[in-house]
This record gives structure tokens, C-alpha cells and sequence, in this order.
């Protein structure tokens, strides 16, 4: 197979992640839905799942892991943000606007929202990519930040999580090189949606698992009908995690595909460094995939020069593959530490506040309201007046 070679080295300059306050466990969870505790932390693969607090939304997740990038680079390269999401705040004001503000980007930003499912994170990457090409002195801060929340007691209640993750894209990037070429696979299907009258999904969750891994595959053959790699050319995947399972069915059937035997010691060799931050975090919808690239590069061995393959798939459904190559040096720009600590510093919750938690309900009638401190991170919602969201930014004093 002939190998692609990199021509326009534009890519993740730099990555960041922010996640909720809380942290439900899964074992207690299991305990009150009467199921074994198993079926979550084995059969799905998930131990904890980040509650945001009352005071978190997408808008703060977003914003506090971008505040991480900005603080080490000239914001006033950053020419555009786009934000993507599937659980916005507003059908028509983009939720990047209220980050463009928080981080005090100047005002010569454009600032987008974007939505495709779970996959809307991915578009945003390429189409940022699109713009560096344009112009090579512009930055786009490319924003992922969901928070998936089902039924209470459906399920899909144990495979809710929420994060963000912020990437700077730009031309000569520290970090990742997009590689050019990728498989696409769009088909209209009802796998999961989410009306604009509903705060919670409707789901078919059987089919969604099969139309994932459908998809998964069609964009994997378009991608080595393009002159993609080989399956053998990449050091490492990343897919998208609903559950963490879900990367190794999905995993196990490219390597099916390509006559490849898929036992559980090669599925945990290529996957088990992609799963350490999605098992404890739980899904982040758009932020999922990345949350899991973020797992493998600050827990795999060194990775500079080689590819890793990346499956997004969003419900609805689009997927995409793609390769990223991996800079030289790249992980003296990464974030461990920072990461390992934002899902360590997350406070265990109780059931029951979870509960609380999930019936606090905001002003819809234009009435005002104002919150209580519940969460500590550096942004947070302060109140809500006249039907729009008030938000601050926190002085914190760093340890
Ligand atoms: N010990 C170990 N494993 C156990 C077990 C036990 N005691 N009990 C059950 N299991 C296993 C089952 O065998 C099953 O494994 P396999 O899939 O390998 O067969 C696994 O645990 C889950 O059990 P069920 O299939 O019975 O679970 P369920 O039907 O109650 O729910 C789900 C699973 C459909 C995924 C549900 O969690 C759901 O609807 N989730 C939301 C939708 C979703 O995440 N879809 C994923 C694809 S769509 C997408 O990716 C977009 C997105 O982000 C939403």
C-alpha cells in the first residue's frame, strides 16, 4: 500500500482537557438500578462518570480547558473559535461567543457553534484545518464540551459523562500533523436524537451500537479506497467512546475486516492506553474521542513519527477516519500531569445528590435566579436573569 506522505503540516499545536466537579460511582449506581455491578464496570467498561455541578455547563468546561492554552500562547493569533457540541445552551447564539469572552480573546475573533452528534468535534478539526491552509498565521481554537445525560434509569443512565477538550490548531503544529485523506460514511438513521423540546436523548441503543460499528467500518473502507494507510501503518486507534467497550468492538471489527484476528490480548494492547481518562470520566459525546487520544499520548509509549488512526462517529449518523502523525517531541507540550488531576480532584458524589443534581431545573420563564457556589473550577454560571446564562470567571490562587 502506498503511504501517504504529509504535505501541509497543520495540526494540534496544543491539547488541553476540563472536566465536571463531581464523580458518581458506577458500583452505587448499580446497587439502586439492582444490576450487577459488572454489567457496568466490565460489560460497558466504565467505573465513575463526571456530574457536572449546578453551576457547569458546556460553556465553563469549554472555557476551562482553553484557558490552559491561551495562558501559554499569543491569543491574538487565535483568529477563530469554534465550539462544538450537542448539548447547547441556545438554538441560535453559538456558545463559543460566551468563550470568546470568558478567555478575553480579542474582538477581531469570528466564533461558531457546530453540531453533528458526537461527531461535531471532528468537523470542527477539519474545517479549522481548512482555515490554517488559508492563511498560516491564523490559529483556531477548536472546542469539544458535552455533557451526556440520559433517563433517569434507562439504559443509557450508566454511560453518561461529561468534558471538554480544547485544541489549538495552526500551521507547523508541537503537538499532532493532521495527515491528509480521510474515510467518510453519512446515512440518515434515528439511532439517537435529540428534539429541541427534550433535555434528554431518545435513543435506540442497540442499533446505535450496530450503526456505529456499520459506520465505522464504511468510513474505514472509504478511507483505503482513497490510498490511506494500512491497518499496519498505525502505532495506535483512537475511537470514539460511548462506553469504553465500545472501542473494542469496534476495534475488533477493523481487524476482522482486514482478517486479522481480534483476541483480548491484541484488543487490550491497542486499546488500553486509550481508555484510562474515558472509563472514569464516562461519555463527553464530542470531547470523547479526544478525551481518549489525550488517554493514549500521556499513557503510550514515545510516539513521535507515527500515526495514530481516529474513528469519530457521531449518531444519525456521520463517521470519520483519519490519521494524526505525531510530532517529535510531542510530549514535552503534553498535559499529564494536568489532566491526571482534574479527573483525580473530581468529589465523589452520593446517589442521592446525584438525584438532586439531576432534578435542579434553571429559570425558563424569564424569572432570575442565582446560583450557589457548587463548583470550584475557574469559570462557573452565576445566575440566570431575563432568559440569558451570567457567567464569571474565578481568581483561583494556584497550589
Ligand atoms: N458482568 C459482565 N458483563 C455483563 C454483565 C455482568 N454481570 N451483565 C451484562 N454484561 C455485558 C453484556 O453481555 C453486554 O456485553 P456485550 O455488548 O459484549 O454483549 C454489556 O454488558 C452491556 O449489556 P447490555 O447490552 O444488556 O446493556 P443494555 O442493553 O442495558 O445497555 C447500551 C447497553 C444499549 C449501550 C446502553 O448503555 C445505551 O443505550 N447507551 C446509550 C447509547 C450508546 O452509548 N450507544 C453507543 C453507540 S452510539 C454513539 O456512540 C453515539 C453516542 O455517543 C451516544
Amino acid at each position: 500500500m502506498e503511504r501517504i506522505d504529509v504535505v501541509s503540516p497543520i495540526g494540534i499545536h496544543d491539547i488541553a482537557l476540563a472536566t465536571g466537579h463531581y464523580a458518581l460511582n458506577l458500583g452505587e449506581l448499580a446497587e439502586r438500578r439492582g444490576v450487577d455491578p459488572g454489567k457496568y464496570t466490565v460489560g460497558l467498561g466504565q467505573t465513575t462518570q463526571t456530574v457536572p455541578a449546578t453551576d457547569e455547563d458546556i460553556v465553563t468546561m469549554a472555557a476551562a480547558a482553553a484557558k490552559q492554552i491561551v495562558a501559554e500562547h499569543d491569543a491574538g493569533n487565535i483568529r477563530t473559535v469554534l465550539l462544538a457540541t450537542e448539548t447547547g445552551i441556545d438554538q441560535s447564539k453559538a456558545a463559543a461567543v460566551y468563550v470568546q469572552d470568558l478567555l478575553g480573546l480579542p474582538s477581531s475573533t469570528r466564533a461558531v457553534e457546530l453540531k453533528q452528534a458526537c461527531y461535531g468535534g471532528t468537523s470542527a478539526l477539519q474545517f479549522a484545518a481548512g482555515l490554517v491552509h488559508r492563511d498560516p498565521d491564523h490559529q483556531v481554537l477548536v472546542l469539544t464540551s458535552d455533557i451526556a445525560k440520559y433517563d433517569v434509569d434507562s439504559a443509557g443512565e450508566a454511560t453518561q459523562g461529561a468534558a471538554a477538550v480544547a485544541m489549538l490548531v495552526s500551521a507547523d503544529p508541537a503537538v499532532a500533523v493532521l495527515e491528509p485523506g480521510s474515510g467518510l460514511y453519512t446515512a440518515n438513521v434515528q439511532d439517537f436524537w435529540r428534539p429541541n423540546y427534550r433535555s434528554t436523548p431518545m435513543v435506540d441503543g442497540k442499533l446505535s451500537v450496530s450503526l456505529y460499528l456499520e459506520a465505522a467500518e464504511q468510513a474505514w473502507k472509504d478511507y483505503e479506497a482513497r490510498g490511506g494507510r494500512a491497518i499496519e501503518d498505525f502505532a495506535a486507534f483512537c475511537y470514539h467512546q460511548p462506553f469504553t467497550r465500545m472501542a473494542y468492538k469496534a476495534h475488533a471489527r477493523l481487524l476482522e475486516v482486514h482478517g486479522i484476528g481480534a483476541d483480548q490480548e491484541r484488543l487490550d494492547a491497542d486499546l488500553a492506553h486509550t481508555t484510562v481518562y474515558n472509563r472514569l470520566i464516562g461519555n463527553s459525546y464530542t470531547a470523547s474521542l479526544y478525551v481518549g487520544l489525550m488517554s493514549l499520548l500521556d499513557h503510550a509509549e514515545d510516539l513521535s513519527g507515527r500515526s495514530v488512526g481516529l474513528l469519530s462517529y457521531g449518531s444519525g449518523c456521520v463517521a470519520e477516519f483519519f490519521g494524526l502523525s505525531m510530532v517529535p517531541g510531542y510530549r514535552q507540550r503534553l498535559r499529564t500531569a494536568a489532566n491526571r488531576a482534574a479527573i483525580a480532584r473530581r468529589e465523589p458524589i452520593s446517589y442521592e445528590r446525584y438525584r438532586a443534581i439531576r432534578d435542579f431545573e434553571l429559570p425558563v420563564d424569564g424569572s432570575s435566579k442565582v446560583l450557589e457556589a457548587d463548583s470550584a473550577g475557574p469559570f462557573r454560571l452565576r445566575a440566570v436573569t431575563g432568559h440569558s446564562r451570567m457567567y464569571e470567571a474565578r481568581h483561583l490562587i494556584q497550589a
